[in-house]
């Protein structure tokens, strides 16, 4: 793969960015410097830039604190979206929201471009747990927790078997959905007479929201966290 390809691979810019690096001096291939942007590079080559070790790949897995205010989409006419937040040496590899959460919820968003695993994690078969923290407008109780669990009949889809627990402060509550319809949770509040004023996700099966991103910052999953949504 020519030298250019792969450091824009690596995220170190876009094509014409890293022709410059290269031009500069910056790149090195197994210790000496390399300037030619169309240099091959061959599978055990060491590449870095001013030192920094260069690691291809192709795919990108991001874990975001989505903000209330933008959309789970990759482009929308009205509202901005999920991915204008990323830095451009995110956005190049075309990521998009694994699911949808809706505008006003906050939480656990997962963009990649591995459409496979994309699939994977939102194939309504697959029965993956997603968990969500609400406010609700009034105090949760024991007879809405059975109701949960029974599932729940709506016009246009079925909702199975759900977990409510509920916190301390009785408006406060977790919920675990097994599939992603649109507006579920609430939904299913609302069947048990409950608006949800605040929504956040806070887990998609293992994988748990690294509580420290505020709304709005991301960071790429660690391996063991993909390993977590793999198995999934
Ligand atoms: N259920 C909802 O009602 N909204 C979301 O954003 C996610 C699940």
């Amino acid at each position: 793969m020519r030298l250019d390809k792969y450091l824009a691979g690596c995220g170190f810019g876009t094509r014409k960015e890293v022709k410059a690096l290269i031009k500069k001096g910056a790149a090195a291939v197994n210790g000496a410097t390399e300037m030619d942007a169309g240099a091959n590079i061959r599978p055990g080559d060491i590449v870095t830039v001013n030192g920094v070790p260069a690691v291809y790949r192709e795919c990108v897995y991001i874990m975001m604190n989505k903000p209330a205010g933008y959309i789970s989409a990759t482009e929308d006419r009205h509202y901005p979206v999920v991915t204008e937040l990323l830095d451009d040496r995110y956005r190049r590899f075309d990521p998009a929201p694994v699911g949808r959460l809706d505008i006003d919820t906050e939480g656990l968003l997962i963009l990649t471009n591995d459409g496979q695993l994309n699939h994977r994690l939102t194939s309504p078969s697959k029965n993956v747990y997603k968990t969500y923290f609400a406010v609700l407008d009034s105090e949760a109780d024991e007879e809405d927790i059975e109701v949960f669990k029974c599932g729940m009949e709506f016009k246009d889809f079925t909702a199975k078997s759900a977990v409510l627990e509920i916190c301390e402060n009785r408006k406060e509550v977790f919920i675990k959905i097994s599939e992603g319809k649109f507006h579920q949770v609430k939904s299913m509040c609302a069947r048990i007479g409950k608006n949800v004023e605040y929504l956040k996700r806070v887990a998609v099966g293992e994988l748990r929201l690294d509580e420290s991103l505020a709304p709005g910052e991301y960071r790429e999953l660690t391996d063991e966290e993909l390993n977590i949504l793999r198995s999934c």
